[in-house]
């Protein structure tokens, strides 16, 4: 199909940040746009509908999937956005908040993906985006599941892409560094990491910095036009970075620099050292 003709899109988590972002300008650009929510009633769409979907339910994904299907006929671009963080020391983190974190950030893109493949194998086209992070590249403290979500999605992805490609199938990874959303007011905080934690004081100190980091990001709309291009470009690559050039290069810094120096560097922006 041209890229200039509407595809049918459907993008998790567009209630708000980058979801709605890239819900807002796929659909101006005149692509058919299906964003999910859990509580699809409360958000306001112009142009693009929303339909319900809690990625960590297999009924929840596979109904907003068939109700697409339903509609248009095919999904041809799913970006797998739906997302939260998890924040707090490793010891402070339960089994209970770090499989919820895992159930949705990673086995939510299971289910969707599982829910999309039938119907894009049968037609042997398909595009699917994942929304990673620069977190799924460099560990971060504090931010342990966080990034194993997205280290794990990351590999996931690279996979995948394998899998599918006799089928005509694409998938890709796009990374975001800070970006300006509501991630940082809905990031939860792991039940121990409060008073009584060995790790509250350093939690406290690198917490300020990531929020403040967060606050200081990209706008969301940044991360929709690196999804626009890539949609209606060329074959994907595996991975397109989005954010501060300092923090794309911390990427870099990271295979380039000894593993060792790399990590004091990060353990000093967020104000820790070795004991
Ligand atoms: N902001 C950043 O700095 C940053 C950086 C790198 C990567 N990312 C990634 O970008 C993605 C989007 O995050 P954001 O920054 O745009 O945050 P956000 O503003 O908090 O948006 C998160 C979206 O995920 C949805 N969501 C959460 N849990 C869900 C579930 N169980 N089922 C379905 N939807 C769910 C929310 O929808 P409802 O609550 O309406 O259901 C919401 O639309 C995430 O994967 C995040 O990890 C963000």
């Amino acid at each position: 199909m041209d890229a200039s003709q509407g595809r049918v899109v459907l993008i998790t988590g567009a209630s708000s940040g980058i979801g709605r972002a890239c819900a807002e300008l796929l659909s101006a650009r005149g692509h058919i746009v299906y964003g999910t929510s859990r509580r699809p009633g409360a958000v306001e769409a112009r142009g693009w509908r929303l339909v319900e979907m809690d990625v960590t339910r297999d009924d929840s994904v596979q109904r907003a999937v068939d109700e697409v299907l339903t509609r248009e006929g095919r999904i041809d671009v799913v970006v797998n956005n739906a997302g939260y963080a998890l924040a707090g020391a490793l010891e402070d983190i339960s089994v209970e908040e770090a499989s919820g974190l895992l159930d949705t950030n990673l086995l939510g893109v299971l289910r969707v993906c599982k829910a999309v493949l039938p119907s894009m194998r049968e037609r042997r086209a398909g595009l699917l985006i994942h929304i990673s992070s620069l977190g799924g590249m460099v560990g971060l403290p504090f931010q342990s599941f966080y990034s194993a979500s997205k280290f794990a999605l990351e590999g996931l992805t690279e996979s995948l892409r394998q899998e599918v490609a006799p089928f005509g199938i694409q998938a890709t990874l796009v990374q975001p560094g800070d970006v300006r959303t509501r991630l940082t007011e809905n990031r939860v905080k792991a039940q121990r990491s409060g008073p009584g934690s060995a790790y509250q004081a350093p939690f406290e100190t690198a917490l300020r910095t990531i929020e403040n980091d967060e606050r200081n990001g990209v706008p969301a709309e940044d991360v929709a036009r690196t999804v626009l291009e890539l949609m209606e470009g060329g074959p994907v690559r595996v991975r397109y970075a989005v954010g501060k050039l300092a923090q794309r290069a911390a990427v870099l810094a990271k295979w380039v620099l000894p593993s060792r120096t790399f990590e004091q560097i990060v353990m000093s922006l967020y104000g820790l050292s070795r004991g």
